[in-house]
Protein backbone atom coordinates (compact mmCIF):
# COMPACT_ATOMS: atom_id res chain seq x y z
CA UNK A 1 0.00 0.00 0.00
CA UNK A 2 2.65 2.54 -1.09
CA UNK A 3 2.51 6.42 -1.96
CA UNK A 4 0.48 7.03 1.96
CA UNK A 5 3.50 9.66 2.32
CA UNK A 6 3.53 11.26 -1.28
CA UNK A 7 -0.01 11.60 -1.50
CA UNK A 8 -0.06 13.49 1.94
CA UNK A 9 3.21 15.62 0.91
CA UNK A 10 1.69 16.52 -2.47
CA UNK A 11 -1.34 17.77 -0.50
CA UNK A 12 0.08 19.69 1.86
CA UNK A 13 -0.79 17.25 4.99
CA UNK A 14 1.43 15.07 7.34
CA UNK A 15 2.30 11.77 6.78
CA UNK A 16 -0.54 10.20 9.43
CA UNK A 17 -2.97 12.40 7.33
CA UNK A 18 -1.82 10.15 4.26
CA UNK A 19 -1.88 7.20 6.45
CA UNK A 20 -5.10 7.75 7.71
CA UNK A 21 -6.26 8.29 3.66
CA UNK A 22 -4.53 4.73 3.09
CA UNK A 23 -6.54 3.10 5.95
CA UNK A 24 -9.59 4.47 3.80
CA UNK A 25 -8.68 2.64 0.46
CA UNK A 26 -8.26 -0.20 2.29
CA UNK A 27 -11.70 -0.56 3.17
CA UNK A 28 -12.60 0.95 -0.50
CA UNK A 29 -10.15 -1.49 -2.02
CA UNK A 30 -11.78 -4.65 0.44
CA UNK A 31 -15.37 -3.71 -0.88
CA UNK A 32 -14.58 -3.82 -4.44
CA UNK A 33 -12.90 -7.28 -4.04
CA UNK A 34 -16.04 -8.39 -2.69
CA UNK A 35 -17.78 -7.09 -5.94
CA UNK A 36 -15.01 -8.79 -8.65
CA UNK A 37 -15.16 -11.67 -6.84
CA UNK A 38 -11.97 -11.70 -5.69
CA UNK A 39 -11.13 -14.80 -2.75
CA UNK A 40 -8.10 -14.18 -1.18
CA UNK A 41 -6.57 -10.09 -0.62
CA UNK A 42 -3.13 -10.04 1.41
CA UNK A 43 -1.94 -6.50 1.53
CA UNK A 44 1.16 -5.04 3.10
CA UNK A 45 0.15 -2.68 6.01
CA UNK A 46 3.62 -2.99 7.94
CA UNK A 47 7.45 -4.25 6.74
CA UNK A 48 10.05 -5.13 8.84
CA UNK A 49 12.00 -2.21 8.12
CA UNK A 50 9.29 0.03 8.84
CA UNK A 51 10.20 0.49 12.63
CA UNK A 52 13.16 2.42 11.47
CA UNK A 53 10.54 5.56 10.39
CA UNK A 54 10.45 8.51 12.85
CA UNK A 55 8.60 7.16 16.31
CA UNK A 56 5.71 9.30 15.49
CA UNK A 57 4.90 8.02 12.07
CA UNK A 58 5.06 4.72 13.51
CA UNK A 59 2.80 5.33 16.45
CA UNK A 60 0.07 6.32 14.17
CA UNK A 61 0.68 3.46 12.16
CA UNK A 62 -0.08 1.06 14.86
CA UNK A 63 -3.08 3.27 16.27
CA UNK A 64 -4.19 2.83 12.76
CA UNK A 65 -3.89 -0.76 12.78
CA UNK A 66 -6.17 -0.58 16.36
CA UNK A 67 -8.63 1.57 15.23
CA UNK A 68 -9.18 -0.39 11.52
CA UNK A 69 -9.49 -3.67 13.86
CA UNK A 70 -12.33 -1.67 15.70
CA UNK A 71 -13.96 0.16 13.24
CA UNK A 72 -13.57 -1.26 10.05
CA UNK A 73 -12.77 -4.84 10.10
CA UNK A 74 -15.41 -5.78 11.93
CA UNK A 75 -18.15 -3.77 8.83
CA UNK A 76 -15.96 -5.56 6.94
CA UNK A 77 -17.13 -9.15 8.51
CA UNK A 78 -20.53 -8.77 8.37
CA UNK A 79 -19.89 -8.77 4.46
CA UNK A 80 -18.10 -12.00 4.77
CA UNK A 81 -14.46 -10.81 5.27
CA UNK A 82 -12.17 -13.21 7.57
CA UNK A 83 -9.18 -11.38 8.35
CA UNK A 84 -5.79 -13.09 9.59
CA UNK A 85 -2.25 -10.86 10.00
CA UNK A 86 0.79 -12.39 9.20
CA UNK A 87 4.13 -11.10 10.21
CA UNK A 88 5.89 -10.95 13.93
CA UNK A 89 3.72 -10.31 16.45
CA UNK A 90 6.33 -10.08 19.67
CA UNK A 91 7.53 -6.29 18.98
CA UNK A 92 3.36 -4.73 19.03
CA UNK A 93 1.99 -3.71 22.22
CA UNK A 94 -0.07 -7.10 23.99
CA UNK A 95 -3.16 -5.36 24.08
CA UNK A 96 -2.79 -4.85 20.45
CA UNK A 97 -2.29 -8.14 19.70
CA UNK A 98 -4.66 -9.44 21.38
CA UNK A 99 -6.94 -7.25 19.55
CA UNK A 100 -5.61 -9.08 16.67
CA UNK A 101 -6.13 -12.54 17.77
CA UNK A 102 -9.89 -11.59 18.61
CA UNK A 103 -10.43 -10.84 15.33
CA UNK A 104 -9.18 -13.63 13.65
CA UNK A 105 -11.15 -15.89 15.93
CA UNK A 106 -14.60 -13.82 15.66
CA UNK A 107 -13.82 -13.90 11.44
CA UNK A 108 -12.56 -17.56 11.37
CA UNK A 109 -16.09 -18.82 10.13
CA UNK A 110 -16.35 -16.21 7.32
CA UNK A 111 -15.50 -17.24 3.78
CA UNK A 112 -16.67 -14.88 0.83
CA UNK A 113 -12.93 -13.09 1.13
CA UNK A 114 -9.91 -14.21 3.00
CA UNK A 115 -8.01 -10.65 4.11
CA UNK A 116 -4.39 -11.07 4.80
CA UNK A 117 -3.07 -8.18 6.60
CA UNK A 118 1.01 -7.79 6.87
CA UNK A 119 2.34 -6.49 9.52
CA UNK A 120 5.89 -6.71 10.58
CA UNK A 121 6.41 -8.29 7.94
CA UNK A 122 10.05 -8.94 5.89
CA UNK A 123 9.91 -12.00 2.97
CA UNK A 124 13.96 -12.54 3.83
CA UNK A 125 13.10 -12.51 8.03
CA UNK A 126 10.23 -14.93 7.20
CA UNK A 127 12.68 -17.01 4.98
CA UNK A 128 15.07 -16.90 8.02
CA UNK A 129 12.38 -17.95 10.64
CA UNK A 130 11.69 -20.78 8.80
CA UNK A 131 14.89 -21.98 8.38
CA UNK A 132 15.43 -21.32 11.94
CA UNK A 133 12.95 -23.45 12.40
CA UNK A 134 13.70 -26.59 10.39
CA UNK A 135 17.07 -26.71 12.02
CA UNK A 136 15.48 -26.69 15.82
CA UNK A 137 13.02 -29.33 15.16
CA UNK A 138 16.18 -31.75 13.82
CA UNK A 139 14.85 -31.94 10.24
CA UNK A 140 17.08 -33.82 8.38
CA UNK A 141 18.47 -32.57 5.24
CA UNK A 142 16.92 -35.23 3.32
CA UNK A 143 12.96 -33.97 4.46
CA UNK A 144 13.99 -30.57 3.81
CA UNK A 145 11.55 -29.84 0.70
CA UNK A 146 9.37 -27.27 -0.94
CA UNK A 147 6.78 -28.14 1.12
CA UNK A 148 8.42 -28.64 4.50
CA UNK A 149 9.90 -25.17 4.29
CA UNK A 150 6.22 -23.77 3.17
CA UNK A 151 4.87 -25.46 5.76
CA UNK A 152 7.14 -23.20 8.07
CA UNK A 153 6.39 -19.55 6.48
CA UNK A 154 4.30 -16.78 9.28
CA UNK A 155 0.99 -17.58 7.41
CA UNK A 156 1.29 -21.12 5.50
CA UNK A 157 -2.24 -21.17 4.39
CA UNK A 158 -1.69 -17.94 2.64
CA UNK A 159 -2.08 -19.05 -1.02
CA UNK A 160 0.33 -17.71 -3.30
CA UNK A 161 -0.71 -14.71 -5.20
CA UNK A 162 -1.87 -14.76 -8.99
CA UNK A 163 -1.19 -10.62 -8.52
CA UNK A 164 1.08 -8.80 -7.28
CA UNK A 165 -0.09 -4.75 -7.30
CA UNK A 166 2.61 -2.23 -7.13
CA UNK A 167 1.31 1.45 -6.10
CA UNK A 168 2.72 4.60 -6.11
CA UNK A 169 5.05 3.90 -9.77
CA UNK A 170 7.31 2.02 -7.66
CA UNK A 171 9.13 -1.27 -9.46
CA UNK A 172 10.01 -3.27 -7.09
CA UNK A 173 9.16 -5.73 -4.45
CA UNK A 174 10.91 -4.26 -1.74
CA UNK A 175 10.71 -7.93 0.36
CA UNK A 176 6.84 -8.32 0.39
CA UNK A 177 6.20 -12.50 -0.23
CA UNK A 178 9.41 -13.42 -1.65
CA UNK A 179 8.88 -17.20 -1.60
CA UNK A 180 4.87 -16.89 -2.81
CA UNK A 181 5.47 -14.60 -5.30
CA UNK A 182 7.95 -17.23 -7.54
CA UNK A 183 5.89 -17.00 -10.29
CA UNK A 184 3.26 -14.40 -9.37
CA UNK A 185 2.18 -11.99 -12.29
CA UNK A 186 2.64 -8.47 -11.44
CA UNK A 187 1.26 -5.14 -12.21
CA UNK A 188 2.73 -1.30 -11.12
CA UNK A 189 -0.37 1.26 -11.17
CA UNK A 190 0.85 4.63 -10.65
CA UNK A 191 -1.62 5.72 -8.09
CA UNK A 192 -0.46 6.60 -4.91
CA UNK A 193 -2.50 3.81 -2.35
CA UNK A 194 -4.94 6.47 -0.43
CA UNK A 195 -6.24 7.32 -4.28
CA UNK A 196 -6.34 3.72 -5.12
CA UNK A 197 -10.17 1.80 -5.09
CA UNK A 198 -12.28 -0.03 -7.73
CA UNK A 199 -11.11 1.75 -10.82
CA UNK A 200 -7.85 0.71 -10.08
CA UNK A 201 -8.34 -3.09 -9.54
CA UNK A 202 -10.83 -3.54 -11.88
CA UNK A 203 -7.86 -2.07 -14.65
CA UNK A 204 -5.10 -4.66 -12.61
CA UNK A 205 -7.27 -7.54 -13.10
CA UNK A 206 -8.06 -6.80 -16.91
CA UNK A 207 -4.07 -6.61 -17.04
CA UNK A 208 -3.75 -9.77 -15.62
CA UNK A 209 -6.79 -11.60 -17.55
CA UNK A 210 -4.27 -10.67 -20.98
CA UNK A 211 -1.50 -12.30 -19.32
CA UNK A 212 -0.05 -15.60 -20.49
CA UNK A 213 1.27 -17.82 -17.68
CA UNK A 214 3.34 -20.89 -18.02
CA UNK A 215 5.19 -21.65 -15.07
CA UNK A 216 7.66 -22.45 -16.76
CA UNK A 217 6.90 -24.85 -18.85
CA UNK A 218 5.87 -24.72 -22.62
C1 LIG B 1 3.74 2.88 2.61
O1 LIG B 1 3.60 4.18 2.09
C2 LIG B 1 2.72 2.65 3.60
C3 LIG B 1 2.93 2.26 4.88
C4 LIG B 1 4.28 2.01 5.44
C5 LIG B 1 1.80 2.12 5.83
C6 LIG B 1 0.56 1.51 5.25
C7 LIG B 1 -0.51 1.70 6.20
C8 LIG B 1 -1.79 1.91 5.91
C9 LIG B 1 -2.38 1.93 4.56
C10 LIG B 1 -2.64 2.20 7.05
C11 LIG B 1 -3.82 1.39 7.31
C12 LIG B 1 -3.80 -0.01 7.39
C13 LIG B 1 -3.47 -0.77 8.43
C14 LIG B 1 -3.96 -2.17 8.44
C15 LIG B 1 -2.63 -0.31 9.53
P1 LIG B 1 4.74 5.24 2.34
O2 LIG B 1 4.43 5.95 3.62
O3 LIG B 1 6.06 4.55 2.28
O4 LIG B 1 4.56 6.21 1.13
P2 LIG B 1 5.72 7.09 0.46
O5 LIG B 1 6.66 6.12 -0.21
O6 LIG B 1 4.97 7.94 -0.51
O7 LIG B 1 6.36 7.89 1.56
Amino acid sequence: MDGNGRWAASRGLSVAEGHREGARALRRTVEAAIDLDVRSLAVYAFSTENWARPPDEVESILDLLEETIERELPDLAHQGVRTRFFGRRDRIPQALREKMATLEAETAPNDRLHLWIAFDYGGRAELVEAARSLVEDGIRPEDVSEETLAARLSAPKLPDPDLVIRTSGEQRLSNFLLWQSAYAEFVFAETYWPDFGEDELRAALEEYTRRGRRFGAR
